[in-house]
């Protein structure tokens, strides 16, 4: 079956969709998106959505902070994904792709009076970073967005333009990831991803007033911390000396899964490998997204449906 999209409110083969060259938001950098993955399950033939709901809740909150019209509830959203995503009929491991942006094929930099439409995509995607051996990090020397320019708690398109030069400065010279401070010198987060760091028994996370995205996958962990390893996640300021002295330091987001942080700034973090608390938590992270554990199976949204052997029970 051909990889559909949802687009221009109809579903179509995504080789017909396609958008011109005077789109506002190609021109500006005035779109938010999400990234949403579809876990395959092969024991159970299905694909599970994870915590769908929470990311087109944060959609309708970046369109709201860019003046976007977003025409859709959140179950409406979910529908039309799991639709899309149906009529694609992938057996695998996918990446959801929607994009809600300004539409107008018109020049003017602005927020006010511009058409807006939204689309969403779905990719297969690569595993981002190697969560099994863990990343080798810099410090990048580009500082995060600050809240007064572009709001990092949006995900915004124009913003990855930030991520994308600390991104590519950080494999250019070497290194897997790129560590992103906030102007004030406090670690913010990953180009692409959020940190956390852990010193003994104390697992801590920067809060969101130090210009990050507040990460689904961030609060799929803190949630995981508390309830399944009895530790509650503190969300503080971190100096970048910290993570040279943690025990352990990881990643969250929907593309790096829970990924350890193995080396800062040629110095290893903790013994060099990925350390004991991370482990438990990336494999209870992974057994939920991809459905086997029930206790959180309110997070799973399956896609198949008369078809498959969830649906059978
Ligand atoms: C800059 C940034 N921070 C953090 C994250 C992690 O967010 P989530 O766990 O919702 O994917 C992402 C990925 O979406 C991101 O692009």
């Amino acid at each position: 079956m051909p990889p559909y999209a949802f687009f221009q409110k109809q579903y179509m083969p995504l080789e017909k969709a396609k958008i011109g060259i005077l789109t506002h938001a190609f021109h500006y950098g005035t779109a938010c998106f999400e990234g949403i993955r579809g876990n395959w399950n092969p024991e159970e033939e299905q694909l599970f959505l994870f915590r769908a709901k929470e990311h087109y809740n944060r959609l309708h909150q970046s369109c709201r902070i860019l003046k976007i019209k977003l025409p859709y509830s959140v179950d409406k959203l979910c529908d039309l994904t799991v639709k899309l995503v149906e009529k694609s009929g992938y057996r695998e491991d996918v990446y959801i792709r929607p994009v809600a942006y300004k539409s107008a094929e018109r020049v003017g930099v602005r927020l006010h009076d511009i058409e807006d439409d939204f689309l969403i995509i779905v990719v297969t995607l690569p595993a981002y970073l190697d969560a099994a051996k863990g990343v080798r990090c810099c410090t990048s020397s580009w500082r995060r967005v600050d809240d007064t320019m572009i709001p990092a708690r949006g995900k915004i398109t124009g913003i990855y333009v930030n991520s994308a030069l600390a991104k590519s400065e950080a494999m250019e010279r070497g290194f897997e990831e790129a560590i992103l401070l906030s102007h004030d010198g406090h670690v913010a987060e990953g180009s692409g991803e959020n940190i956390f760091f852990i010193q003994g028994e104390t697992i801590v996370t920067p809060p969101s007033s130090d210009n990050i995205l507040m990460g689904i996958t961030r609060d799929t962990v803190m949630q995981l911390a508390r309830d399944e390893l009895g530790i509650e996640v503190i969300e503080q300021s971190v100096d970048r000396s910290e993570l040279y002295v943690a025990d352990e330091a990881f990643f969250t987001g929907t593309a790096a899964h829970v990924s350890p942080i193995i080396e800062v700034d040629e110095r290893p973090v903790g013994n060099g490998k990925p350390g004991k608390i991370t482990r438990k938590l990336q494999q209870t992270y992974f057994g939920i997204i991809q459905g086997k554990n029930l206790k959180y199976r309110d997070w799973c949204l399956p896609v198949y449906g008369k078809t498959s052997k969830a649906s059978r029970r």
